[in-house]
């Protein structure tokens, strides 16, 4: 699960370029990271284990290179783990996105040849296989042929690069994982994403499964896989344009995205109307629809799942994206499959994807990032249009896909703008809770939770899927235990958990919960529990009251942003990263 960009082209400083496009690409992992370039008969690479920050290299200028940012799936996070691998004779270097399933097994024959592999890794075989084959060859259709061959060995969702310094080529293939193609004034580039080739790239072609091209200072050339016939790569204007990763006054981008949430709503509100009309006719149309999504967009699909039932009275199933897979076997080409990713790339969701095309479902997509896999595999895509979300905390989507779940419901039922009047004066109150006596509010919450062992959120109805995410908010930025749950289950062991002191954050919106998440909250309160309530009453149970005014069934747009807050005042309190956590990446591209 990796970033990968390589350059071949005009002779420049090629380290330095790469590493910048790499910084574009830590989303998907800030282990390690490592850069390398093809110059004077020899592959110079540096590599360094954590995030790229303000690293600057000392190589030197070069027409070829490429580079490569880690989150560790085999092996540590050490410098001998990082990419680039090279081989033995210094000609050969691989980067990879991916796990090779097989690779226990490659191993194995490279070593019983008598070759000895230095790092622990899945994608060290890839090297030796290559090198072993080029071997005495000097040719660039040879090595497309040998670098096919090998892909075709390897078995999983996988996108390599192989840096071959005889021939200076970049030889790029991929199942599944994506790569695209990149052609500008100086050369031609390749990258796990488009927004790495913003800056660089006029022209754009995606990759296909089963095409391998090479790159060289003449420009880039695609081949059938099996045939190795020449394809014509489909060239088109970039979608992405570069993004501001200006900070615009707010110490990190969590603080700046959470605040931007209102403004995502009302323009969901104003400019996706289209967009919902469309989905819920593909909703009303199918025999069944399944709304997937992992991590927060789980949350945001669970919640969907409420307020279809209580807006549309419909039902929607939901099911976790790396579940779905093996609950597949109820789909027919009347299913429709509805998955929410910020990415557009979590690997768990394209599986689904790819499981649920097979049934012959029909899919829908909510999307942030527009001509992402997910994008281009969908039937119906529906584009946030949130911006581009740099923390690895998802806090503008969720409300995003939540917000257009929304006023899907509330189109199916006939009720448009009911749903768009709703959106907006939820984000009137979302912009009243970000007032800086509101936040200053929580950051006095903070400080005194900050010792704390763990934290439990509970709501129910459309308040458990808010308490899940608030949760999953709090301990991912945070690193304390958190732990969301239905109202309804505290007896059923969670009450054990409660000692003097425990944080208890209550979701107690005016609906038909109310007086029963009440109840709870104060048998918490009897075992010590300390109850924060996000409600628009405050209940003498309350310890602290979060006031938030009743928005109907928009509260999970409303009372998100108060977790949002205390996870990120957690962190600080903490003196931890609010952007990059420990361990996680913002696109979860394998396994
Ligand atoms: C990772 C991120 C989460 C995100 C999840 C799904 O785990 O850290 O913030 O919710 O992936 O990502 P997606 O891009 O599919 O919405």
């Amino acid at each position: 699960m990796c970033g990968i960009f390589g350059y071949v082209g005009v002779p420049r400083d090629t380290g330095e370029m790469v590493l910048d496009a790499l910084r574009k690409l830590e989303y998907r992992g800030y282990d390690s990271w490592g850069v390398g370039v093809g110059v004077n008969g020899h592959i110079a690479v540096e590599k360094n284990i954590g995030k790229i920050g303000s690293s600057v290299l000392d190589l030197p200028l070069s027409s070829i290179g490429f580079g490569h940012t880690r989150w560790a799936t085999h092996g540590g996070v050490t410098q001998a783990n990082a990419h680039p691998h090279v081989d033995p004779s210094g000609r050969v270097a691989v980067i990879h996105n991916g796990i090779i399933e097989n690779f226990r097994s490659l191993r194995a024959q490279i070593e019983a040849g008598g070759r000895a592999l230095v790092s622990e890794t899945d994608t060290e075989v890839v090297v030796h296989l290559v090198a072993a084959q080029l071997a005495g060859t000097c040719d660039p259709q040879r090595t497309v042929e040998i670098v096919g061959n090998v892909f075709e060995q390897l078995q999983g969702f996988n996108a390599i690069i192989v840096l071959d310094r005889a021939t200076g080529t970049l030889t790029a293939v991929k199942n599944v994982s994506p790569l695209v193609i990149g052609r500008g004034i100086d050369g031609c580039y390749v990258a796990s994403d488009q927004l790495a080739l913003a800056e660089y790239a006029t022209e754009i072609a995606f990759l296909e499964d089963r095409q391998i091209v090479q790159l060289d200072d003449d420009g880039a050339r695609a081949f059938d896989l099996d045939t190795l016939r020449s394809l014509h790569l489909d060239w088109r204007a970039p979608t992405v344009k570069g993004y501001s990763a200006e900070l615009s006054g707010y110490p990190d981008f969590l603080m700046k995205e959470i605040h931007e949430q209102p403004e995502v709503v009302r323009r969901v509100a104003s400019e996706l109307g289209g967009e919902a009309q469309q989905l819920a006719g593909e909703i009303s149309d199918s025999y069944g629809t399944f709304f997937i999504g992992c991590g927060t967009a789980s949350y945001a699909a669970l919640t969907g799942s409420y307020l279809f039932s209580r807006i549309a009275r419909r039902h929607v199933n939901f099911v976790v994206g790396s579940e779905f897979s093996y609950q597949e076997h109820f789909l027919t080409d009347r299913s429709l499959v509805c998955a929410l990713s910020q990415s557009g790339e979590t690997i768990d969701i394209i599986q689904s994807v790819l499981t649920a095309k097979d049934r012959g479902a029909r899919i829908g997509a909510l999307v942030n990032v527009e001509g992402s896999t997910l994008d281009r595999m969908a039937d119906v895509s529906l584009h946030l249009k949130a911006g581009p979300e740099l923390s690895v905390l998802s806090t503008k989507t969720y409300t995003a896909k939540v917000a257009l779940l929304l006023l899907t419901a509330y189109a199916l039922d006939g009720r448009m703008k009911e749903g768009e009047d709703l959106l907006l004066q939820a984000a009137d109150v979302m912009e009243e809770s970000l007032h800086p006596d509101a936040t200053d509010r929580i950051r006095g919450l903070a400080g005194r939770f900050r010792v704390s062992r763990s934290l439990f959120a509970v709501g129910r109805g459309l308040s458990f899927p808010t308490a899940l995410e608030a949760a999953l908010k709090i301990k991912e930025v945070s690193y304390i235990h958190a732990e969301g749950f239905a109202g309804g289950e505290l007896k059923h062991g969670v009450i054990a958990l409660i000692e003097e002191g425990t944080p208890c954050l209550v979701f107690a919106p005016e609906d038909e919960t109310y007086t029963d998440i009440i109840s709870g909250a104060t048998e918490l309160k009897s075992r010590g529990g300390y109850i924060v309530g996000v409600s628009s009453r405050n209940d003498p149970v309350f310890d602290v009251h979060i006031p938030l005014a009743d928005v109907g069934n928009a509260s999970p747009l409303t009372t998100a942003i108060p977790a949002q807050l205390l996870g990120r005042e957690l962190a600080v309190a903490r003196g931890l990263d609010p952007d990059k956590p420990r361990n996680l990446a913002k696109s979860v591209t394998v396994k």
